[in-house]
């Protein structure tokens, strides 16, 4: 019997279905069904011979999905649907017991938070293979000198580790949003919450939450299956992640310019040209950069689906499948190109020092000597401006102007012109920057050596 009179548009029907999405979810829907029939067992909700059957068809549906021989039907609306249809077809009516005291609402919340919680974990993996790259590459590039930028101007010089170092910072705390948004994903369980208001039976909800690994039991059924939290907090520690991506991606792009000439690009991550055989182009590298807003539009998506949403469950929720696969499938394969591309960049050592030699991105530091001997900081701040301009207007370099040009600028440096000139000479500028995060070589050795032990602290508690 059906409550309908008519079938369901052809349309409707193409709008409803999401088993072509989220046939994914076919393991936690296998697991949390396992659960399921032994906490029914358990509780004599069903006998232990009905138990077995459903047993022996979620195992004979596990076999046929993960080899990808399970004959879905043109009817099955959803992955939760073509499962149960199957373990019936096996088991015959017994399988029509599955889902006592279970609705699709709690059925699809776990299933989810299961998925969250995995692929929450896996980032975190993921992020942990970029950090050793970054660390290692660091490493191998102490005392390599470069430019630092502002406005993506010369701004003042640094090590190469340390601007490397600087994205190990972002990518660990990334590796806190996600270990955040796995332990949301894993907290409380959905499972047992019914349509919406519990079901009519004695069941078990703690021994669910032990058997899959959740915490405890959702305390409010109302919540628990209109709750997709944990997905906003996977998709936002997605966001900001892949956001940080696309910041390493651009530098790659730029860095491997001819203009830059700063590194040179894998191969195995480089592409050719149709046209132009002379081209090396670092399409991964563009495409690093541009697969963060489509995760942030996830993020902004999922914020939509959920804004004003009333309680409790709303087919709206299926909404929330697509931005989530995408969105994990769009970090974890960025997530690997970018470790791929960084253990595979070649640095050029000449290049970069001689950027980082241009003696104009000393300024800040003829300045500091002006203060040191005295002078108050945004006083020194104009001479130097105006010693810039001087030598720019002469196309002279600073360690070329004469005791006159100084002097016109300020006395006090003129009398100073063996220090300024000791300023000036190469080197030394990064050496001074000796505070506690700066570039000097001792304190980019302590960057280091604390970086070692954030990741062996990973790895011993099993990351
Ligand atoms: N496919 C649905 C989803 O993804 C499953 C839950 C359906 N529940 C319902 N009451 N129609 O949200």
């Amino acid at each position: 019997m059906s409550r309908f009179r008519e079938p369901q548009h052809p349309d409707f029907v193409r709008m409803n279905t999401s088993v072509g999405f989220d046939v994914r979810l076919w393991p936690q829907d296998i697991a949390q069904s396992r659960a399921h029939a032994n906490m029914l067992a358990e509780c004599s909700i069903i006998c232990a011979a009905d138990r077995d059957a459903l047993l022996h068809g979620l195992d004979q549906v596990e076999a046929e999905l993960r080899e990808q021989r399970f004959a879905f039907s043109e009817h099955d609306e959803d992955i939760h649907m073509a499962i149960e249809r199957r373990v019936t077809e096996i088991t015959g009516s017994v399988g029509g017991r599955l889902h006592t005291a279970r609705s699709r609402n709690d059925q699809v919340a776990t299933d989810i938070a299961l998925y969250t919680r995995d692929r929450a974990h896996a980032a975190q993996a993921h992020i942990t293979a970029v950090m050793e790259v970054l660390l290692r590459r660091a490493e191998e590039h102490i005392d390599w000198p470069m430019p630092g930028y502002t406005h993506l101007q010369r701004g003042q010089p640094v090590y190469l580790a340390h601007h490397l170092l600087a994205y190990f910072w972002m990518f660990m705390r990334d590796r806190e949003r996600f270990m955040f948004a796995e332990r949301q994903a894993g907290g409380t369980l959905p499972l047992g919450a019914g349509a919406l208001a519990g079901v009519n039976f004695q069941t078990d909800r703690r021994m669910l939450a032990r058997e899959l690994g959740f915490d405890r039991p959702a305390p409010n059924s109302i919540d628990a299956v209109a709750n997709r939290d944990f997905v906003l907090d996977y998709l936002s520690a997605a966001a900001t992640c892949a956001t940080h991506l696309s910041r390493l991606g651009v530098e790659l792009v730029l860095w491997s310019s001819t203009e830059f000439g700063f590194c040179e690009l894998p191969d195995a991550w480089s592409a050719g040209s149709s046209i132009m055989p002379q081209k090396k182009n670092p399409d991964a590298a563009e495409l690093l950069r541009a697969k963060a807003p489509r995760v942030v539009g996830h993020l902004a998506a999922l914020h939509g689906v959920m804004h004003a949403l009333p309680l409790t469950y709303n087919k709206d929720l299926q909404e929330d499948k697509e931005h989530l696969f995408d969105a994990v499938d769009t970090l974890e394969i960025s997530l690997s190109a970018a470790a791929g591309m960084l253990s595979g960049v070649a640095f050029k050592r000449e290049p970069l020092a001689s950027a980082a030699g241009d003696e104009l991105i000393a300024a800040t530091d003829v300045a500091d000597l002006l203060v040191q001997l005295g002078v108050p900081f945004r006083e020194a701040h104009g001479v130097v401006a105006g010693l810039v301009r001087t030598a720019v207007d002469a196309g002279k370099r600073l360690s070329q102007l004469t005791s006159q040009e100084l002097a016109a600028q300020s006395e006090m440096l003129a009398a100073h012109h063996e220090q300024f000139s000791e300023v000036l000479s190469r080197g030394s500028w990064l050496e001074s920057k000796v505070s506690e995060g700066g570039t000097a070589r001792a304190r980019v050795d302590e960057q280091l050596k604390l970086a070692r032990t954030v990741l062996d602290e990973a790895s011993a508690s099993g990351d």
